[in-house]
């Protein structure tokens, strides 16, 4: 999974906006991630705010309880709108071999809570205080404890003003790909 995140740890602002507040070291970093992922996966309002283009060689996967409301928009193999668990994407995606989980709050939640991410990059902006806005996870609790933390890494592309910290998790023996 990926997030920017603000220093007092919102993802989105009051109006649902990102972009305004994101470093260009975090959008570089978010865009070589992104096109390095065979499998793209994300919540119907990140998408309704993204709206980003289907794109040939990659798929992205986007959760919605209304998939019969995206016919329009849907191409095979590359923008597929599902309404499906967690458990049942990672099983019915695994031979993509990974994914890259894009948020927002409610869907890293329900991925992490299942245990089924194995690495997180959260990109915190340091000189950025939202004070409200989209928390991380929906319910407000802390990335820390929820997830099955093994390593933190500071990631040497950090600058002062954006710190990218790399965590591997997973309980022990594991096998997952988001
Ligand atoms: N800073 C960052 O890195 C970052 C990253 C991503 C997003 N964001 C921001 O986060 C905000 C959105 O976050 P959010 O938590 O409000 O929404 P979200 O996670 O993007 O989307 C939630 C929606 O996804 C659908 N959904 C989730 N799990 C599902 C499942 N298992 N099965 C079927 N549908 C499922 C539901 O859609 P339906 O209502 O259609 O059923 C739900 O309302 C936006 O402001 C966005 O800009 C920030």
């Amino acid at each position: 999974m990926i997030a920017a995140v603000s220093n007092d740890g919102f993802i989105a602002d009051h109006n649902g906006d990102v972009a305004s507040w994101t470093t260009d070291e975090d959008k570089q970093f978010l865009s070589r991630k992104i096109q390095q992922a065979p499998l793209l996966i994300m919540g119907r309002k990140t998408y309704d705010t993204v709206k980003p283009q289907p794109s040939e060689g990659t798929l992205r996967v986007v959760l919605t309880s209304e998939p019969e409301q995206y016919t329009d928009e849907h191409v095979p193999d590359q923008l597929q709108f599902e309404r499906i668990s967690p458990e049942q994407l990672v099983s019915k995606y695994r031979h993509y071999g990974n994914a890259l989980l894009l948020g927002g709050a409610c869907v890293y939640e329900q991925f992490l809570k299942a245990d089924l991410v194995t690495e997180a990059y959260l990109n915190t902006m340091k000189n950025v205080q939202l004070k409200e806005g989209v928390p991380l996870l929906a319910s407000g609790q802390s990335f820390e404890s929820v997830a099955n933390i093994r390593t933190i890494t500071k990631n040497p592309q950090s600058t002062p003003a954006t710190l990218i910290t790399r965590y591997t998790l997973g309980l022990p023996n594991q096998r997952n790909i988001a």
